[in-house]
C-alpha cells in the first residue's frame, strides 16, 4: 500500500523550516492504519520478539497495536516524571529540543527480546535513548519499526546493526 498519500505534511510546524509529518490523517483511515500495523507485524514476526517498547506519545499509537497483533506485551517508554514506579532515565536530543525518557526498572527482564516501535525516525535521538534504556535493563533490542523515516537526518546510523523497517521515507 502507498502509505505516503495518507500522511499530511505541514510546512513550518512547530518551527519555521520544519515540515511536520502528520500521521493523524493515516490513523483515521481504519483499513490503512490496520495495513500499516500488519506490515510492521510481518517484519517483527521474523525476529522472535518477547516485548514491544514504544516511546510516548506517538510510539504508543504504533507500538500498542503492534504488540496486540503479535500477542506480546507492551512497555511504555515515557517522558521523564510520568511513570509511577521506580524508573531509570536517559537524556536525548530531539530534532528540535531536548528531553529525557524513562522506563520502569522491572519493565524488561534480562535477556528478553525487545522491538522498539515509533511513528517517526528523524535524528535518531529518541531511538538511541530507548535502546539505552532497554540495554540498561538487560534486554536485547532485536529490531526497530517505524511508520516514517526522514532519511536526510540519518537517524538509521544510530541503529547500527539492529534490523530496522520503515514504511515511508522522505
Ligand atoms: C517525535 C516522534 C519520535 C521522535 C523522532 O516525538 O514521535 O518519537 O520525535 O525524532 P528523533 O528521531 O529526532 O528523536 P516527540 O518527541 O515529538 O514526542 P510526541 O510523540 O510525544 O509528540
Amino acid at each position: 500500500m502507498d502509505f505516503k498519500q495518507y500522511i499530511r505534511v505541514i510546512p513550518d510546524y512547530p518551527q519555521p523550516g520544519i515540515r511536520f509529518k502528520d500521521i493523524t490523517t493515516l490513523l483515521k483511515e481504519g483499513a490503512v492504519y490496520q495495513a500499516a500495523i500488519e506490515e510492521l507485524a510481518a517484519f517483527a514476526k521474523q525476529l522472535d520478539v518477547d516485548l514491544i517498547a514504544g516511546p510516548e506519545a506517538r510510539g504508543f499509537v504504533v507500538g500498542a497495536p503492534l504488540a496486540y497483533a503479535l500477542g506480546v506485551g507492551f512497555v511504555p517508554i515515557r517522558k521523564s516524571g510520568k511513570l509511577p514506579y521506580e524508573s531509570i532515565k536517559a537524556e536525548y536530543d530531539l530534532e528540535y529540543g531536548k528531553d529525557a525518557l524513562a522506563v520502569h526498572v522491572d519493565a524488561v527482564q534480562p535477556g528478553q527480546r525487545v522491538l522498539i516501535a515509533d511513528d517517526l525516525l528523524a535524528t535518531g535521538g529518541t531511538i538511541s535513548s530507548s535502546i539505552n534504556l532497554i540495554n540498561q535493563l538487560g534486554g536485547q533490542v532485536v529490531g526497530a519499526a517505524f511508520f516514517i523515516e526522514l532519511t536526510y537526518l540519518e537517524g538509521r546510523k544510530k541503529l547500527g546493526e539492529i534490523p530496522t523497517t520503515t514504511l515511508v521515507q522522505y
